[in-house]
């Protein structure tokens, strides 16, 4: 490529790529009055993961679409210009850049006003939400800026999100609670900035069609405040925060108990007030697990493990999370365990899910597991037990 004019086009477009301004290049004014392609447009999309740039090529009887990867696509680009079109047109959102074949083989490049305002759709195709109805909200809570891109730093929590609606969506497909005039009721406990209470809220309401009132709760005044105030902005009516101690608060009959990354004995708490709740899915995904890490005493057998720091913490997530797997299976809820996101993205990957069944329950079984690991690993108590134990005695 020599031509100065040709060089600087291209340049813009390499610019355009980058700062993911660009709408897209029209190619047109074939040089001969009967050649095929008669115009093509070109635009950027992620195939497979990777930025490519997509070619749809007019012909009279139909339109071929052909994908090039951007060094390839740009040399098809250069190879239709200096071959088969006399005109092609560079838009972005800041100028529209006209390159045409002049006279002796040389181009003569010309900007103007920019035609259009938004860009092309420069979502990575892993990135698509396909799950999520409103984009607003995501916008409001800083997760994507105005034009629906990712904000930086946070495609850990887009992802997250994206994930938790299409595990609410799989549990929801075949959950019997689910009906067309009934209102579903959710907690979130430890809300926090409430990304997914917002997301639950919006698949329920805008996607299922559904009745729904959700609730956040959270310790932190100010991040009530935050999320109440983007509820009101986007017009999620039936979506609160408020503000309470899992551990205290008066949780009234629910359908669905959430508590995700809820600190060290917090998830406990929120189980146990789903478990009294009714609620027909618990769904929690534990943060640290203190409680029974300073429980543990190591039995002889296992000393050799736990003397390493995080052997001795992962061997305390087991542990607890077994427990409240067994705790939940005894008081009549069908338990999953599993991660639900990459470790890639976020270390507090294990969720457990309890989905109420309704039947008869061997809860002496569940119970004597409990104790049997307990006594394997020297723990007194756990903290869930202790407080379903409380309310039983009650
Ligand atoms: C790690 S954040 C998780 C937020 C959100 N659930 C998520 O997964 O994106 C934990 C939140 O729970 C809140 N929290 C912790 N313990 C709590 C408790 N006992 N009662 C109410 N909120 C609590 C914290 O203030 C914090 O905002």
């Amino acid at each position: 490529m020599t031509d100065p004019q040709m060089q600087e086009f291209f340049t813009h477009l390499r610019t355009s790529l980058t700062e993911k301004n660009l709408v897209r290049i029209t190619l047109s004014k074939p040089r001969s009055k009967e050649a095929q392609p008669y115009k093509a447009f070109v635009k950027p999309a992620y195939i497979k993961g990777e930025l490519m740039l997509t070619f749809t090529l007019k012909n009279a009887t139909n339109d071929i679409t052909k994908n090039f990867s951007i060094e390839a696509g740009i040399a098809e680009i250069e190879r239709y210009l200096t071959e088969h079109f006399y005109l092609a047109v560079l838009f972005t959102t800041e100028n529209d850049w006209l390159i045409k074949s002049a006279r002796q083989g040389k181009f003569k490049l010309r900007a103007t006003k920019p035609t259009f305002k938004e860009p092309a759709d420069f979502t990575h195709d892993k990135q698509k939400n396909h799950a999520i109805k409103r984009a607003d909200f995501l916008t409001e809570l800083g997760v994507t800026d105005a034009k629906g891109r990712i904000a930086k730093d946070m495609g850990d929590k887009f992802k997250q999100i994206n994930k938790f609606v299409e595990i609410i969506a799989g549990l929801l497909k075949k959950a019997d609670f689910i009906q067309e005039n009934k209102t579903i009721k959710v907690t979130d406990m430890g809300a926090g900035k409430g990304y997914l209470t917002f997301a639950v809220y919006d698949y329920l309401v805008n996607k299922l069609n559904l009745q729904a009132e959700v609730t956040g709760v959270e310790i932190r005044r100010d991040l009530i405040k935050i999320c109440n105030t983007v509820a009101q902005k986007v017009g999620f009516e039936k979506l609160q925060f408020e503000k309470g101690y899992i551990g205290n608060y008066e949780l009234p009959a629910i359908d669905i108990l959430i508590a995700l990354h809820a600190c060290d004995t917090a998830t406990d708490d929120a189980i146990k007030k789903g478990i009294d709740a009714g609620a027909e899915l618990i769904i929690c995904a534990p943060c640290c697990h203190k409680q029974i890490r300073k429980a543990m005493t190591t039995s002889e057998t296992l000393q050799s493990v736990l003397q390493y720091g995080i052997l001795q913490e992962r061997q305390a997530e087991i542990i607890t999370d077994t427990i409240r797997a067994l705790l939940l299976e005894a008081n009549g809820y069908k338990t999953k365990v599993f991660e639900f996101i990459s470790t890639e993205h976020t270390g507090k990957n294990v969720m457990i899910i309890g989905e109420k069944h309704g039947r008869k329950v061997d809860r002496e079984k569940y119970l004597r597991e409990t104790e049997k690991l307990k006594r394997e690993f020297g723990i007194v108590e756990h903290y869930l037990e202790r407080q379903l134990r409380a309310a039983s005695e009650e």
